[in-house]
């Protein structure tokens, strides 16, 4: 018995904010985006859509794909760090709107490694006997973007991904997951304000500290090196080498750490899925938003050998190894 991904579903709101409109908020260019990041634009939620609105889309079409009902459903996990509310869950949202009346709720929160965590536990409880359970990547980033910081307000975007994961016999499935992290980082990426630390308050927003703050260059450096080296333990851990990978989904951050990593593992551009010049970086979302349209574009098929990697706040690392 394997726990295997038997539906993928994404969805991304239909705002889409250029490098062209940042142009005209920060001191930045359309040309530097481009060449640091490899962003051309990103989705932004409308007034009104939050975190969970999104999760319930991608876990609609998620759910149609696997041809499953939401009934069947024995848990939801939501991966995100812009949840509808502090409480309740957003999963708890999720599950309510989508009628799976006998599925456990909860959130994962491991920033942009939140779908690959999510995705390890579902496979943990799938082993423990569980039948069906959604995994789903949903994020708001812009509810947490300070619009008045170019180091990071052109980084980031909003969207959802999802996959149900199911108990079935055979050989295909979710091969190895590979979670690690390194608290002593905390500050590289970090939201300062807002929570128990430093809870809301006029100088909390004044100063924009319940918005994302990023030591982008230092994480540049340590991203590359743990996407390389989790990667390799991945595979080595199922006795593979790159050459065997039909398929790479990075967490989609920027294109230079995907391009180092590349290049240090050997890994042919063609064998990595980047769509992250249309969605920026959506943290938990992007690996499924990624996996998503890999497998409607049929670059992922029954039998194939796809690897995650993703890495973010914490900080945390994590990937897996899945024969689709
Ligand atoms: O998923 C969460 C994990 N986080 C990430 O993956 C982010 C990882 N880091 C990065 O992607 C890159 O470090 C950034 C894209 C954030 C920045 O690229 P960089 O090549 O590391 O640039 P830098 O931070 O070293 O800044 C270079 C220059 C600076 O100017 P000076 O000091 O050289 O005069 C910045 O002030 O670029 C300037 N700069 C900008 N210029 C135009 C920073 N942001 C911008 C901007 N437009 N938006």
């Amino acid at each position: 018995m394997k726990a295997r991904i038997t539906g993928t579903g994404s969805y991304a709101p239909a705002k889409v904010l250029t490098n062209a409109d940042l142009e005209r908020l920060v001191a930045t260019s359309d040309e530097w985006i481009r060449e640091r990041t490899g962003i051309r634009e990103r989705r932004i939620a409308g007034s009104g859509e939050a975190c969970s609105d999104l999760a319930v889309e991608a876990g609609k079409r998620a759910l149609d794909a696997a041809s499953l009902p939401a009934s069947d459903l024995d848990m939801i996990l939501v991966a995100t760090c812009t949840g509808d509310y502090p409480l309740p869950a957003t999963a708890c949202l999720v599950q309510h709107r989508l009628g799976a009346t006998k599925a456990a709720a909860c959130d994962i929160a491991a920033a942009c490694c939140g779908f690959v965590y999510a995705l390890s536990v579902a496979d943990a409880y799938v082993k423990a006997g569980m039948r069906h359970v959604l995994v789903i990547g949903s994020e708001v980033m812009s509810a947490i973007t300070d619009w008045t910081d170019r180091n990071t307000c052109v980084l980031f975007g909003d969207g959802a991904g999802a996959a149900v994961v199911s108990a079935v016999e055979g050989e295909r499935g979710i091969l190895s997951t590979h979670l690690r992290s390194d608290g002593n980082l905390n500050e590289l990426i970090a939201v300062p304000g807002g929570g128990s630390r430093m809870p809301p308050s006029k100088k909390v927003v004044a100063e924009h500290l319940q918005c994302i703050k990023m030591k982008g260059n230092e994480t540049f450096k340590v991203a590359v090196r743990m996407l390389e080296e989790i990667a390799r333990e991945t595979l080595k851990t199922n006795g593979l080498r790159v050459d065997d990978l039909d398929l790479y989904v990075p967490h989609q951050a920027n294109v230079r750490i995907l391009t180092g990593v590349m290049d240090r593992l050997g890994l042919p551009v063609e064998k990595v899925m980047m769509n992250l010049d249309c969605y920026g970086n959506t943290s938990a979302a992007s690996i499924p938003l990624a996996l998503d349209e890999a497998v409607r574009m049929g670059r992922i098929k029954e039998g194939s050998l796809v690897m995650l990697g993703a890495f973010g706040a914490g900080l945390t690392w994590s990937s897996a190894m899945i024969r689709w």
